[in-house]
């Protein structure tokens, strides 16, 4: 067979395809060809120039170097980018009524403690204002969970994650509860704060060269998982914040959004807890949809330990 004659840049993009649409398995070719494609014609449009195609493998390389277990820049890039977003939004479109899914961003860690109900998941924090929030997991009948679990974590009053803290030596902001007989939980924290994402790396770089800010709304997120449904990854958003439109990371859905109300007085489940007011409540009823496959509590966890985040 002759020698290719690359002489054009469509001659190059033709000649990678064709390598490439040998490749057996169906749907990497698929994924295969698809992405050298845009990626070909993404390069011919702008006319990629050496220098910035070198400043492109500098930034990947950067963001290589300082991803490790605790900080996970690629996955910044893909929820700065809005790609987190897209692929959540592919991956699990739900039926009316159930509860929308949202970014699982860097910051969760497996093994967060065990909490009963009304447990406080924020002793150290001395400084936000107490908060319960409380509902309860229900299926798409509106029938209530038992034992669905629930786990949670959520940025300290400072703006930062515990992971993020080297005063910290323990997991912080972080529990795992579960229903009652009649599906309710009540999770003790403190009002959730807006935070920015870590912005010392290349996509903080990446932010500012074009001119956004890197704040996310205040937030709770959490997963939860019950036998026989599909786990939901999602947070629930405080409709008060500033950054509701903005969120850095594209990942406000209106249905998320709950108001935080200010009470003066102790009463009901903050008397019992000994909280000293001021105080806020919110309110917050997840509804799971049935599994498609065998979906277990377990099933959750393995899932988030594939991401190989903590
Ligand atoms: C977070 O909410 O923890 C988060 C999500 C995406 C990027 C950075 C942080
Ligand atoms: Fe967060």
């Amino acid at each position: 067979m002759a020698a290719p004659r690359n002489t054009t840049d469509d001659d190059i993009t033709t000649e990678v395809l064709q390598r490439f649409a040998q490749t057996s398995d169906t749907r990497l070719r698929q994924i295969m060809l698809s992405l050298i494609g845009h990626l070909h014609a993404f390069v011919k449009e702008v006319e990629l120039t050496e220098a910035e195609w070198f400043q492109a493998i500098e930034i990947l390389t950067r963001a290589g170097h300082l991803s490790d277990d605790k900080r996970q820049e690629f996955i910044l890039f893909s929820d700065t980018l809005g790609v987190s977003m897209v692929v959540d939004l592919l991956n699990h479109r739900k039926p009316d009524g159930a509860t929308e899914s949202t970014v699982f961003g860097p910051f969760h860690r497996l093994n967060a403690p065990e909490m009963p109900y009304g447990g406080n998941i924020a002793p150290l924090d001395k400084q936000g204002p107490p908060t319960l929030v409380s509902g309860r997991v229900l299926d798409l009948g509106g029938r209530p969970i038992a034992g669905a679990l629930l786990d949670v974590w959520q940025a300290q009053t400072s703006g930062l994650y515990d992971s993020q803290d080297p005063s910290l030596h323990q997991m912080h902001m972080r529990g795992k509860f579960h229903t009652d007989a009649e599906g309710r939980y009540l999770v003790r924290t403190v009002r959730p704060v807006h935070y920015p994402i870590p912005s010392d790396g290349p996509v903080g770089a990446m932010l500012r060269a074009t001119g956004r800010h890197p704040w996310r709304p205040a937030h709770i997120h959490f997963v939860v998982s019950a036998e026989g449904h599909e786990p939901v990854t999602t947070h629930i958003f405080d409709s008060a914040d500033e950054y509701l439109a903005s969120d850095a990371v594209f990942a406000v859905k209106g249905s998320l959004i709950c108001d935080f109300t200010r009470h003066e007085m102790a009463e009901g489940e903050a008397r019992r807890l000994g909280i000293i007011p001021p105080y806020y409540t919110t309110h917050f009823d997840f509804r799971l949809k049935p599994a498609s496959g065998q979906t277990t509590v377990l099933d959750a966890q393995q899932r988030l330990a594939a991401l190989g985040v903590r």
